[in-house]
């Protein structure tokens, strides 16, 4: 995949590429091309539009080349640009973190749901279990100015990867981050615990889209042999990790719904009070309250 080796406008450019991912079966082959074009030439989508008809250097339809090359062969933008916008909150990728999900942001919607308006400026704490980029950490931080949280991931490259962009969104004040199993004891009891955990059949990682099979890491996705692994954790340790009436919120994936729920109904204290669709309408977000332990 390659740009023609004549002086040709942005505009045009945009338009070959655009074409060629096409032709590659890129089913956002219009979007792809304008981000690839816009990160080679530092353009924003304004930028780009009113530099139309500025002719590209050699240099930059080589770069723009380059780019185009990787995504054909599969690798996705936000990876190729190693930035993802989630909540509108611009978060730097590296190889050990997910590409937050636009889905994913039916947790934030869920939590801001559950958590009564009126604790909107409560120092409140929040635990993201798995935090990869700290994607939902930091949109619920961006929501309530005087929250705090924790986010822990098995990873330690997602670790530093999230602290990284605490410091660039200017949040790493309120913003902790920790390597920890969903096993471990946190030692804290939190008013809001989120989770997008790894919930993909071992068996069923093999046929995923390439972008995401031979991008995401393997631990983001790998769910152990029937997807629950982590769900059974995390109900095992939230009795311990909720305030009383505090409540979890996890995403699930498709068709996931009744073992989750099976799952955090069946643990201490914990019952399943909503089950929230994302855009598509996919049951996306399970939200769980803690209704205090039977036992200690
Ligand atoms: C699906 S990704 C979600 C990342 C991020 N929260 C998001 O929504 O974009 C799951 C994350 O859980 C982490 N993880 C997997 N197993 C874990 C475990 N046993 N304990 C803690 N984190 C784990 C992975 O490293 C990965 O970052």
């Amino acid at each position: 995949m390659s740009l023609p080796d004549r002086a040709i406008e942005i505009a045009a450019a945009r338009r070959i590429l655009a074409a060629q991912f096409e032709k590659a079966g890129i089913d956002t082959a219009a979007l792809d091309a304008r981000l690839l074009i816009g990160h080679a030439l530092s353009l924003d989508h304004t930028g780009l539009a009113s530099a139309a008809k500025r002719l590209l250097t050699p240099a930059e339809r080589d770069t723009i080349s380059a780019l185009a090359a990787r995504r054909v062969a599969g690798e996705p933008v936000a990876r190729i640009v190693g930035v993802k916008e989630f909540w509108g909150l611009p978060l730097t990728l590296s190889a050990a973190t997910l590409v937050p999900r636009p889905d994913t942001e039916t947790v934030v919607e869920a939590a801001l749901a559950i958590v009564e308006p009126a604790r909107r400026n409560e120092p409140l704490r929040i635990a993201d279990l798995g935090t990869g980029t700290g994607a939902i950490l930091f949109a619920l931080l961006h929501e309530w100015p005087q929250a705090t949280g924790l986010g822990i991931d098995i990873d330690p490259q997602a670790v530093e990867t999230a602290r990284a962009n605490a410091a660039l969104l200017g949040m790493e004040a309120r913003a902790e981050f920790r390597v920890a199993d969903f096993n471990e004891d946190l030692t804290e009891r939190f008013d809001l615990v989120v989770s997008n955990p790894p919930y993909i059949p071992t068996r069923d990682i093999a046929g995923l889209a390439r972008e995401v099979r031979d991008h995401d890491p393997r631990r983001a996705l790998d769910g152990g042999a029937d997807g629950l692994h982590a769900y059974r954790a995390i109900a095992r340790r939230a009795p311990y990790l909720l305030k009383p009436d505090a409540f979890l919120i996890v995403e699930i994936g498709i068709g996931q719904t009744a073992d989750v729920e099976a799952i955090f109904n069946a643990a201490d204290g914990l019952e399943v009070v909503a089950v929230k669709p994302d855009l598509s309408g996919i049951p996306r977000a399970v939200s769980v309250r803690h209704r205090g332990r039977k036992t200690a």
